[in-house]
């Protein structure tokens, strides 16, 4: 009796095993074995035949630059490092409704000028994607339609010489290869429907933007596989609850991976926003405890958002603390570093964090923001009007310089904030005796005691900090 092969493969990272189990062995996931097609017979090893010799080069060479395609949607073409190259194979993640299909048909049409792009629908009628193209008001662009879900089909239709030079397959999660049994879906589907699609395009050099699902844990669903066979993956994120959009390069072989587009969405379409700060800022307020102002860095571009903190003592043995977009560990580490280091009691006190407009912030330079905020709000007296806060905060209480001041710093001159709290080990790289830069006054800082001083020293009368600091901080930060 011939033995079985592994039939079972994991859903989310493409691990085969011959049994079914509740969890994957291969990434610990549970609920991600299912059965599909057995895989062809494992490689029996090369054997006596000789291959063809290759020739090593060296890396001096005349390759010239890939062309790349300027879309014109300026937050696009950033994000993918200064337009799309010819033959490359990019992957869009987001979630459902997050306005992947939209943002595709908005760069079909831009990109409609210089290339012909043609747009492959596996959810949508052509009368749906006509109905979009027209609350987009693109209806003129030069844009090729279908709704297609068998990838021979899509491979006999634009494989030939003289098709199209953008290729556009929403979602990758719909196609299938009829010689492989298992459903439109499964990692064999997606993964051998993505390898035809990729190979069609480095032999024909069009470019090729697939559409991912994300599963809800925020990973492409099913295929991590998928990641590693395209060129550039590209996250659409945002909160429904919000309009702007961000779209974010997590992995790029031509270009840089920290950049962000930002979008909003608009009654017809989605519009850049040039400007995010003054989004992210819209609604702040000065003069409120427990709000600061943080100047984040998204790759290149530095944007202003808003931190707020509440404390309010706790009722519960076990105090709550909440946190929206931002890392919780981080904040649990910041607390016992202000607990332990400068003596603010806050344990016996719930912790609400929030990051104003929905945005998820992850930079470490975000400590010292998280900070003032939880010490204005737990001392009632607000962080200074018009000032902006970044540093990162070490575990023994000190605040450790952050990268590009400069450009955080002018990000803060430009949208009218006119003081700064920094990290004092940035001085070292400039001028030393200058506390204006630009028309800002810069306060710095080494300490997390130093940024309590801060606010017992604005007003003393609303100072309770004074009552909240436990004498003995002293003999602990240097004891
Ligand atoms: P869609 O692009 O279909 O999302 P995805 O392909 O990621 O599933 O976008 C759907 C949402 O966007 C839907 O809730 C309606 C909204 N939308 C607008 O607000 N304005 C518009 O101009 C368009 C086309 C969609
Ligand atoms: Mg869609």
């Amino acid at each position: 009796m011939a033995r079985k092969t592994a039939n079972y493969v994991c859903q989310a990272c493409g691990a085969a095993s011959t049994k079914w189990a509740g969890r994957c062995e291969g990434c610990g996931e549970w609920n991600t074995l299912a059965q599909e097609s057995a895989p062809e017979s494992a490689p029996k090893g090369l054997g006596a035949k000789k291959g063809r010799r290759i020739e090593f080069q060296g890396l001096k060479g005349s390759s010239p630059h890939p062309p790349r395609q300027v879309s014109g949607i300026k937050e696009f073409d950033r994000v993918t490092g200064g337009g799309m190259v010819a033959g490359s194979a990019l992957l869009v993640g987001g979630d459902p409704g997050i306005g992947k299909s939209t943002l595709l048909m908005q760069i079909a049409a831009a990109l409609s000028g210089s290339l012909m792009p043609a747009y492959i629908s596996g959810e949508e009628a052509i009368d749906q994607l006509r109905l979009r193209a027209d609350r987009l008001g693109v209806t003129d662009a030069n844009v090729g339609l279908a709704a297609a879900t068998s990838v021979r089909d899509i491979a006999s239709s634009i494989g030939e010489a003289g098709g199209p030079d953008l290729v556009i397959i929403d979602s990758i999660q719909t196609m299938f290869v009829d010689s492989i049994e298992s459903a439109p879906g499964t990692v064999s589907q997606v993964r051998t429907s993505a390898q035809e699609l990729i190979r069609l395009a480095k032999n024909r050099g069009f470019a090729l933007i697939l559409v991912g699902h994300v599963t809800k844990d925020g990973q492409i669903a099913g295929p991590r596989v998928l990641e590693h066979m395209v060129d550039t993956v590209l996250y659409f994120e945002g909160d429904a609850n919000h309009q702007f959009r961000i779209l974010r390069a997590v992995k790029n072989r031509f270009g840089p991976t920290d950049e962000i587009g930002v979008f909003e969405m608009t009654g017809q379409g989605l519009a850049e926003v040039a400007n995010p700060s003054a989004l992210f800022l819209a609604d702040h307020e000065d003069e409120v405890s427990g709000s600061s102002v943080f100047a984040d860095m998204e790759g290149s571009r530095p944007m202003l958002v808003e931190i707020q903190s509440l404390t309010a003592p706790s009722a519960l043995g076990s105090p709550r603390r909440a946190v929206v977009g931002w890392d919780s560990g981080r904040l649990a580490m910041i607390l016992a570093v202000l607990e332990a280091r400068s003596g603010l009691a806050l344990s016996g006190m719930d912790v609400y964090l929030n990051v104003a407009g929905g945005l998820k912030i992850s930079e470490p330079a975000a400590d010292l923001a998280v900070a003032a905020a939880l010490v204005s709000s737990v001392s009632g007296v607000p962080v200074p009007p018009g000032c902006v806060v970044f540093g990162e905060i070490g575990l023994s209480g000190e605040v450790r310089a952050v990268s590009q001041v400069d450009a955080r710093l002018k990000e803060a001159a430009k949208l009218g904030f006119t003081r700064a709290i920094i990290p004092a080990k940035t001085r070292g790289k400039r001028d030393q005796t200058k506390t204006k830069e630009g028309g800002m006054e810069i306060t710095e800082i080494s300490h997390i005691e130093d940024l309590l001083r801060l606010f017992s020293k604005q007003d003393e009368k609303k100072a309770k900090i004074t009552t909240a600091i436990d004498p003995a901080s002293d003999k602990r930060r240097h004891g």
